[in-house]
């Protein structure tokens, strides 16, 4: 390997470099995104994962350059944190923490109650005893330990259900076992144990014309406002954006008074999981990655007009990692709906975030 090859960190081997290994680190010429948003007095970060940063370098130099705000992509679950009743295991979201405080970046915590990852034992225990302990005392633990890191925290993610018979909330063990007040009962319970840490309400489907989605608004906005009018300790909400352009066209008159109705309730927002999910990947990359793109401007043009709106989170910042692949999907068959390719190139979305933040 030559002088340059060495300095710049490029590999030897045309076959390493066609893949994406050893080429120079993009991070030091690709804008950051955490700057842009910093000069409009917002942040952008995205959902990482503590092993995924580690094992390679230039998603770590990506984090880097891109990212003021880390979410732990899946850490600071329950199920990751307590397998087990008797059974802790916060080191990757420790390590986490560690890699953000070095960093100076900041942390969203994400999640604390969400029946997805709600333990089998715990869901076991919840049903069974009905009381509040094993919910209060797995948030005054998780939010304890993070109270001087997590700076804001999704204590409830995703409570609406559409088809929810009651007010439209989710029918979940929470549900089953406290009533609709576990929402509540769960802010108040994260603002004893980590009373600095802002607390977040996070739910997804809120952005296109359709009837689901309607109803998730309404439902969502009634939610808040009953939080709200009983003085529960809520500062924010969170907005998931998984955008879909199977889903018809964004229409800033169905978002922007979604949002004006959360923001005059003085909440603050936080767009929490960005990224789009394809709807033809027969066309041209080129064709692909310009209609992703497309979709993110728009979403983010009609939401950062609103001042509430604080920050943009993407969740991942390389398809390589994303959670909308399908099990061993490779090459063309990747979903292409985040900022970076699969070897850590920007694409279009980049470019499209960027213009974004700073329109
Ligand atoms: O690490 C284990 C591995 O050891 C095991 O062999 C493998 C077998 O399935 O599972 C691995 O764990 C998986 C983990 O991701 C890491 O890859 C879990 O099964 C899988 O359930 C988990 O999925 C995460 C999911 O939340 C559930 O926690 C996704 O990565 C994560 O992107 C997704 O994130 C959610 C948000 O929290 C809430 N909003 C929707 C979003 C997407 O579903």
């Amino acid at each position: 390997m030559n002088r340059r090859a060495l300095l710049f960190g490029m590999a030897a081997t045309p076959g390493l470099a066609a893949m994406g290994f050893g080429r120079p680190a993009r991070g030091a010429m690709t804008a950051s995104l955490s700057t842009a948003a910093t000069e409009k007095g917002r942040y952008f970060g995205t959902a990482v994962r503590i092993d995924q940063i580690e094992a390679n370098p230039r998603l770590r130099q990506a984090v880097l350059n891109d990212c003021g705000f880390l979410t732990p992509e899946i850490h600071m679950k329950w199920n990751a944190l307590q397998p087990a009743r008797d059974q802790w295991t916060p080191g990757p979201a420790d390590g986490l923490v560690r890699f953000a405080q070095a960093n100076n970046l900041r942390v969203r915590g994400h999640a604390l109650l969400w029946h997805k990852s709600t333990p089998q034992w715990a869901e076991a225990e919840i049903a069974r005893e009905r009381d509040w302990s094993t919910v209060g005392r797995y948030i005054e633990a998780v939010a304890g330990r993070y109270r001087d890191h997590v700076e804001e925290w999704d204590v409830v993610n995703e409570p609406i259900d559409a088809d929810g018979s009651t007010d439209g909330l989710r029918d979940n063990v929470f549900m089953r076992s406290y009533g609709s007040s576990y929402i509540a009962r769960a802010l108040e319970a994260a603002r004893a144990a980590a009373p600095k840490a802002r607390l977040a309400i996070n739910d997804y489907s809120f952005e296109y014309d359709n009837s689901t989605e309607q109803v998730r608004r309404t439902a969502f906005l009634k939610l808040l406002e009953k939080l709200k009018a009983a003085g529960t300790p809520l500062d924010s909400v969170g907005l998931q954006a998984h955008l879909d352009l199977s889903k018809g066209p964004l229409k800033p008159g169905i978002l922007k008074p979604f949002l004006a109705e959360i923001a005059g309730m003085g909440l603050d927002i936080a767009i929490t999981e960005l990224d789009v999910n394809e709807h033809d990947r027969r066309l041209s990359l080129r064709e692909r990655d310009a209609r992703v793109a497309d979709e993110v401007r728009r979403y983010l043009d009609i939401v950062l007009d609103e001042p509430k709106v604080k920050g943009v989170t993407t969740w991942g910042l390389s398809d390589e990692h994303s959670w909308l692949q399908a099990a061993g999907a490779r090459g063309a068959a990747l979903n292409r709906g985040l900022p970076y390719d699969a070897v850590l190139e920007p694409k279009p979305m980049h470019r499209a975030i960027h213009a974004s933040l700073l329109a």
